[in-house]
C-alpha cells in the first residue's frame, strides 16, 4: 500500500487525511494518507524517504513551505518562484517540489463574476501562502498588489520575490477591488481586524483564506457592505485537487460529496 503523508506543525486540523482518503476510495487506490507533526529535525529524514519510496508523496503546510526547498532536487517553476512547496514526489529518480497552492488561488475564483485585470488588490497578511497567491494574481493579470503585514521586515521579504508589490504600513487601508485576508485573525472567536472598510467601492471582493470558521468577522463586514465574499475552502480543495492528480495521474471528483465531506 502506498503511503502519502501532510508534515505541518501543528498538523491536528488539517483536513487533507480527510479529503484525500476519500478520493483514493472513491478511486480505488491502495494508498493511505497519514498527517504527522512534525518538529524542524525531522524534516530531511522524512523527505528521504521518498526516495526510498517508503513514502510515495508528500504534502507540505506551515511553518515548512520554504525549508523543505533544501532537502529537494528539482523545483517546478511555481515552486521556485514562491519559494513554497506544498507538493513533493518522485520522478525519474528525482525528489520534485512543486507548489499547488498556486492552482488552488487561481482555481478558487473561477466560479465569481469577478476579473482581475486592472482591479485594486490589497493583501493582508505575509505568511506561507501569500507568495502563491501574489503569484497566481499576477499570473491572471492583477499588476496592482498592496500588501501589509504586522511585521513590515516579512513584507518587505515578499518584495523581494515580488518586485512590484507596494508595501504599506500595517493599520493603514489602501483603496481596493478586492481585499484578501491572509493572516490567521479570523481562526479564533472575536477575532477582528481593525480596519475601517465603510467606505468600500461598490462590487469588490472581500477573500478570506480561512474556511474554519466558514464565515469570519472580516467577511461578515464585507458582506455586510455589499462585497461579494469567498473562503478559502474552494482553494484547500483545489490544491489537494491538483496533488492528487499528479500523484495519481487520476482526477478526482468535486462534488457535493466532497463540499460536505469538508463542512
Ligand atoms: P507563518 O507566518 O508561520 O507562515 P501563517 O499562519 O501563514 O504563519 O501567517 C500568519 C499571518 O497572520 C502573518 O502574516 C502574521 O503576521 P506577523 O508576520 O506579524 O506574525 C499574521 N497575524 C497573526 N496574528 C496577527 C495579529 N493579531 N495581528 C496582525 N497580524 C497577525
Amino acid at each position: 500500500m502506498k503511503k502519502y503523508i501532510v508534515i505541518g506543525n501543528p498538523i491536528e486540523h488539517s483536513l487533507s487525511p480527510k479529503l484525500h482518503n476519500h478520493w483514493l476510495k472513491e478511486n480505488n487506490i491502495d494508498g493511505v494518507y497519514e498527517m504527522k507533526k512534525a518538529n524542524h529535525n525531522e524534516i530531511k529524514d522524512i523527505i528521504m524517504q521518498v526516495r526510498t519510496n517508503e513514502i510515495t508523496g508528500i504534502n507540505v503546510t506551515v511553518p515548512f513551505k520554504k525549508e523543505v526547498i533544501s532537502y529537494l532536487d528539482q523545483l517546478s517553476s511555481e515552486a521556485l518562484i514562491t519559494q513554497s512547496v506544498n507538493t513533493i514526489y518522485l520522478e525519474n529518480d528525482k525528489i520534485i517540489g512543486h507548489n499547488t497552492d498556486t492552482f488552488g488561488f487561481e482555481h478558487s475564483l473561477k466560479n465569481l463574476n469577478f476579473d482581475l485585470k486592472n482591479k485594486k488588490i490589497f493583501i493582508l497578511g505575509a505568511g506561507g501562502v501569500v507568495p502563491s497567491i501574489i503569484y497566481s494574481l499576477e499570473k491572471l493579470g492583477s499588476s496592482n498588489i498592496s500588501l501589509s503585514n504586522r511585521t513590515r521586515s516579512k513584507a518587505n521579504d515578499l518584495k523581494k520575490l515580488f518586485v512590484n508589490l507596494n508595501v504599506v504600513e500595517w493599520g493603514a487601508l489602501t483603496d481596493f477591488d478586492m481585499i484578501i485576508n491572509a493572516t490567521s485573525i479570523g481562526l479564533n472567536q472575536g477575532d477582528k481586524i481593525d480596519l475601517d472598510f465603510d467606505s468600500i467601492k461598490k462590487n469588490s471582493l472581500f477573500y478570506d483564506v480561512i474556511y474554519n470558521p466558514k464565515e469570519t468577522d472580516f467577511l461578515k463586514t464585507g458582506k455586510k457592505l455589499g462585497a461579494q465574499i469567498l473562503n478559502g475552502k474552494m482553494m484547500f480543495i483545489y490544491q489537494a485537487f491538483e496533488a492528487f492528480k499528479i500523484w495519481h495521474k487520476t482526477t478526482p471528483k468535486i462534488n457535493e460529496e466532497v463540499m460536505r465531506l469538508l463542512d
